[in-house]
């Protein structure tokens, strides 16, 4: 798609799109169209239930054009989430009308004063967001074969800064279609080696890359991410980037994913309805990696490293079994009660690897981690859990900003010992009950002193229907909060 900002005018061709308040009160370029037509505008209004509500969408046909009359509600809303729902429902509201050009007039009215430069870019970025696809392995109807939509134009005043700010957007959504793309790959295509071998490619972006092997793992005792990958016939790999964008001695923050390839549960096989969607168990890689693109695409002024634990879940005569004991580098043993708990034991290592090589100031990860949390919380807010009140408060600024939803939920010792084995350390699952909170407090007990937090993406990482700036798939969720988060608290 290719995306454009101008000054404010009527360009000869292409849909235009103009704003009307609530109860129907045109802009002031709204009303000027309005009056070179001859009020079919206001014809128009009186003719439908079309009333200016926030969202609210009417195609009106002048002999020249399509005129697309946008509601703004009250005007007051208006801000760059608002903006960015807009320029996503535009896209699809004209992607398949027959139209190849919209112009978007983004006029300013006494209502929303500030940054409409700010707010332009961000309903282009909405737009942009909205009009991925995925569509690679459709060889006759391609996803995109009914879009005549090919370019959206925002006219505004300020419009070189509205450019400006939307090139670093680019950059988020470069992540964020990364991320989705991933999470999108069949498992057949997309597996340990294959993965890293797409996240090597990233050294372009000046990204430090490097890829760890079953040998490298074994000799740091990772024996609690090896055991998963016993069973599968593709090699486990742990891949660690760096991108250093701060300062030379400043400590970096951490992200590290769960890189599930395929979980078809190992040995505790899962039922085979439904087991396809357990192709996007790589989620919370998926987001780290997208979150590392990012962060280089923009030259964040910051230090971060994402570390992704990339395996594949299979059941094999070499399978790991329901009963053994592997011993995770941290030394702690863990009795396996359930091979389908899988990505925490992925995570043991990995978080515990990321937190002795890199000491970092946070480590935050990301999971396809357990059903329980689609239960609890279905596929609106992301459960997270953290044992740090400030960095809590920085997610939950970060996420609002971002325009995803979070919702912390809580560890505690009454939880945690729920994990205890009889003849273990611990054990890998436990009771049916809180499932979500026992995982993380498995998890927990891998990382020491270090700020963290956990989020488990089970209900975001995919959505099966489409929402504003959201194509049904793969989501990439995480990326835009992570890359807020960063943003706000952790850049120079
Ligand atoms: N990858 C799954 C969790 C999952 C399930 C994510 C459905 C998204 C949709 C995870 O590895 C898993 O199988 N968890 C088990 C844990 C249980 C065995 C303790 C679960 O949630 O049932
Ligand atoms: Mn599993
Ligand atoms: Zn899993």
């Amino acid at each position: 798609m290719q995306i454009g900002f101008s000054k404010i005018g009527f360009p000869k061709q292409g849909a235009l799109v103009l704003g009307v308040l609530e109860d129907s009160r045109m802009l002031a370029k709204t009303q000027e169209v309005d009056r070179n037509s001859g009020g079919m505008i206001t014809a128009a209004i009186k003719n439908s239930n079309f009333s200016g509500k926030s969202h609210q969408i009417l195609s009106v046909f002048t002999p020249e054009r399509r005129i697309v009359l946008y509601g703004l509600g009250k005007g007051e809303n208006i801000d760059e989430l608002w903006s960015e729902e807009a320029g996503g429902r535009i896209f699809s509201s004209l992607e398949k009308s027959g139209e190849k050009t919209v112009t978007v007039i983004f006029e300013n009215h006494s209502r929303t004063k500030k940054n409409i430069d700010k707010r332009a870019a961000h309903l282009a970025y909405g737009a942009l967001l909205r009009s991925y696809k995925f569509d690679k392995y459709k060889t006759k109807d391609k996803l995109g074969k009914d879009t005549t939509l090919k370019r959206i134009n925002v006219a505004v005043e300020h419009h070189p800064q509205a450019k400006k700010i939307f090139s670093e957007l680019v950059a988020v959504a470069d992540g964020i279609f990364f991320a989705r793309d991933l999470v999108s790959e069949p498992p057949n295509v997309l597996y340990p080696d294959s993965f890293a071998k797409k996240l090597t490619a990233l050294r372009k972006l000046g990204l430090k890359v490097e890829v760890l092997g079953e040998k490298e793992m074994s000799k740091l005792g990772m024996g609690a991410l090896l055991g998963v990958g016993q069973g599968s016939s593709r090699e486990s790999k742990l891949v660690v980037m760096r991108w250093n964008g701060g300062k030379r001695a400043e400590k970096p923050i951490a992200f590290v994913g769960k890189g599930v390839c395929f979980d078809t549960g190992g040995i505790s096989l899962k039922p085979a309805s439904g087991m396809e969607d357990m192709k996007w168990d790589m989620g919370g890689a998926a987001t780290v990696s997208g979150l590392m693109m990012a962060l280089a695409g923009r030259k964040a002024k910051t230090n971060a490293v994402g570390v992704v634990g990339l395996v594949e879940n299979m059941p094999d005569g070499n399978a790991q079994r329901p009963g053994d004991v592997v011993t995770s580098m941290s030394g702690q043993t863990i009795e396996i009660i359930n091979t389908d708990a899988e990505g925490r034991l992925v995570l043991a290592d990995a978080l515990w690897y990321t937190n002795r090589r890199f000491k970092p100031k946070f480590m935050i990860d990301l999971a396809t981690l357990t059903g329980a949390m689609m239960v609890a919380l279905g596929q609106v807010n992301c459960g997270y859990f953290t044992n740090n009140d400030g960095l809590a408060k920085e997610m939950e600024s970060a996420a609002k900003d971002a325009g995803e939803g979070i919702w912390r939920m809580p560890l505690g010792v009454e939880y945690n010992k729920m994990m205890d084995s009889d003849i273990a350390d611990m054990k890998n699952a436990g009771p049916r009950f809180a499932g979500s909170v026992t995982a993380a407090c498995f998890l927990e007990r891998f990382v020491e002193n270090c700020p963290w937090s956990h989020f488990d993406i089970a209900g975001m990482a995919w959505s099966s229907k489409d929402s504003p700036t959201v194509p049904k798939g793969g989501t990439g969720w995480g990326v835009r909060t992570l890359n807020q988060l960063v943003k706000s608290s952790y850049e120079a």
